[in-house]
């Protein structure tokens, strides 16, 4: 199986993963991306909204994998290397950015990305949302951008990129599995040990980081041992 991407372009769109997921009701094919220049109704996790003015990338992919249902978690950590790889190229060589656990994009610990995975059987819709220009005025966490950072690059031009790096990045999961998939990821993320707070169901849960298991779940050893995660949000300790 090779991954083509078809892209269809919107000027406004509630949102590009609820377009994604209507079309692929209707039988749309594994790649077709939907793309618009902004949204009125952008969702993140958590059901949390997503910041969408006009000058940023919004773009949600329709996966058929023909992977077993259980393993469509795997592809935010294949669509988060992806943006990683696509941030490293923009920015200038002196910045790299950081993957925080499980998909977000940091860069110099502000927020450049948000990466949406939703799935249904043998669907994933995968929604990802890049700053270019504009950043949201966010209460919660520091956000950036790609010309915040003095990087360079049109909307259209980071699309092409990223969709690239993706095409690259599930032929990796395909041929080598989620361990090949794990080691590119931890490039990318803090190193092992390094102290990080775990925010999960309500309970923040401070330890050292301790990798990620083989379904991608992070490990965090505590002084009572180690602690598998499965759903949260990771804050780096200031
Ligand atoms: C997050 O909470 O960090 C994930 C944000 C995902 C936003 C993207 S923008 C394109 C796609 N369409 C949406 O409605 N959400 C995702």
């Amino acid at each position: 199986m090779t991954d083509k991407f078809t892209v269809r372009h919107y000027e406004t769109i509630g949102s590009t993963n609820d377009e994604a997921w209507r079309l692929a009701r209707e039988g749309a094919p594994h790649g077709l991306v939907i793309h618009a220049d902004e949204q009125t109704a952008g969702r993140g996790r958590f059901s949390r909204s997503w910041f969408s003015p006009p000058g940023n990338l919004y773009m949600s992919i329709v996966l058929r994998p023909d992977m077993p249902p259980a393993r469509m978690s795997e592809l935010s950590f294949v669509a988060a290397i992806a943006v990683a790889d696509t941030v490293a190229a923009l920015l200038p060589k002196r910045l790299r950015p950081h993957l925080k656990w499980p998909n977000d994009v940091l860069v110099e610990g502000a927020k450049i990305s948000g990466i949406l995975l939703e799935s249904d059987a043998d669907i994933a819709i995968l929604g990802i949302g890049l700053n270019v220009l504009e950043a949201p005025k966010s209460g919660a966490y520091q956000t950036t951008t790609i010309a915040a950072n003095g990087g360079l690059a049109s909307v259209d031009s980071a699309r092409d990129i990223l969709l690239a790096r993706l095409a690259a990045g599930l032929g990796l999961w395909r041929r080598d599995g989620f361990a090949a998939v794990r080691d590119a990821w931890l490039v990318w993320s803090y190193p092992i040990g390094e102290t990080i707070r775990v925010n999960a169901s309500g309970a923040a849960r401070e330890g050292k980081f301790a990798g990620l298991d083989e379904t991608g779940a992070l490990l965090l050893e505590t002084e009572a041992g180690i602690e598998r995660h499965v759903t949260g949000d990771v804050a780096l300790r200031g």
